[in-house]
């Protein structure tokens, strides 16, 4: 490993106030939102939808990072170039999902662990020599009637811990994921007392493991009310609440902190990240940026559609999207901005 090389990655995917894209679903999660739009579910369908996206105009102006998923990188672009190819001619880095995905966890009713460290350092060495440059691992962390369970959190970290390590083993940047989600009734001060511990635990872990912080980049929740809580906090008091968590379990040796979108509209996601952008971004050890899915690709899906005849207004949507981003993360968001497209 050459970690100076790996700094420099990890400071390449957080520099001029861009960020990342999660086009990284799984067939099964990529099918589920083609079938929720009428979208055949098919590979030639995943590698079109694929293809609008990285071909979008624009799309490096806002975006410096791209996540895909194991079968997009084994495929090519109508004209022939590989999607890797594709990206680093437009000087997109590219990185790959590595987890298998969340599984039940034994003996935790109602908890997932994410498996994928089998074979994972054979896998990672492959990813390299294939010129991907940073992996992504993805955690899942419920709240609920007595869950989540210390036992599911230890054992989230620790595994994000490993591939970490592994990550820095063969080069590339590990983006660590662990994701509370918004699902339930919570409070808003039950996500910040979860997301604190699940955020320590994750960096004891890292520790533990001798994962270089200079060299990875976390990607978090924002701290949020549950989708079905009655109290919905503002975007001030959103953006004060997550930096205030961030602030007290993230230490300042990392680059960056990279919001997953996590189910929020699109348009709040920005709101958000961009409220914490005006009132924090001066006095923050890490920059605040994004790595959104469903927040940067759902407008451009929905009016894709799977139909050719609407690739170019769906890449206008994406390119829109990325930089509405690109935008809060300057603390530049606003509603003028965000009708600009119309
Ligand atoms: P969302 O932005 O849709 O939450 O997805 C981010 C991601 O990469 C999930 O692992």
């Amino acid at each position: 490993m050459n970690i100076q090389e790996i700094i420099y990655t990890a400071k390449a995917l957080i520099a001029n106030d861009k960020g990342l894209l999660a086009m990284d679903e799984s067939n099964p999660t990529c099918n589920k939102r083609f079938a929720a739009l009428g979208i055949p579910q098919t590979e030639e369908f995943r590698r079109s939808y694929r293809e609008l996206i990285v071909t979008t105009p624009g799309l490096a102006e806002s975006i410096s990072g791209a996540i895909l998923y194991d079968e997009t990188i084994r495929q090519h672009l109508k004209d022939g170039k590989s999607f890797i190819k594709a990206l680093t001619d437009k000087e997109i880095i590219p990185g790959i999902k590595v987890d298998a995905g969340a599984k039940d966890m034994a003996g935790h009713l109602g908890e997932k662990i994410t498996e994928g460290l089998d074979g994972l350092r054979n896998r990672l060495q492959e990813y390299a020599q294939m010129g991907l440059r940073f992996a992504k691992w993805r955690a899942v962390i419920a709240i609920g009637d007595n869950i989540p369970s210390h036992g599911s959190i230890e054992a989230n970290a620790h595994a994000l811990a490993r591939y970490a390590a592994l990550c820095q083993e063969a080069g590339l940047v590990p983006i660590v994921e662990p994701e509370v989600l918004m699902d339930g009734d919570h409070t808003i001060e039950q996500c910040f007392e979860i997301t604190e511990e699940v955020l320590r635990t994750v960096f004891n872990q890292l520790y533990a493991q001798r994962v270089t912080l200079e060299g990875m980049i976390l990607k978090p929740n924002m701290v949020l009310p549950g989708l079905n809580c009655t109290k919905q906090e503002s975007v001030d008091d959103i953006a004060d609440i997550t930096v205030e968590c961030l602030l007290r379990a993230v230490p300042a040796a990392i680059p960056g902190i990279v919001f997953l979108s996590g189910g929020q509209s699109p348009e709040l996601a920005s709101a958000r990240l961009n409220a914490m952008n005006v009132r924090f971004k001066s006095r923050l050890p890490w920059a605040l940026a994004f790595s959104f899915s469903r927040a940067i690709q759902y407008p451009a899906l929905e009016i894709w559609h799977g139909e050719e005849a609407n690739v170019e207004e769906a890449q206008q949507a994406l390119y829109h999207r990325a930089r509405c981003n690109r935008a809060a993360r300057r603390g530049e968001y606003n509603a003028w901005i965000e009708r600009e497209q119309e």
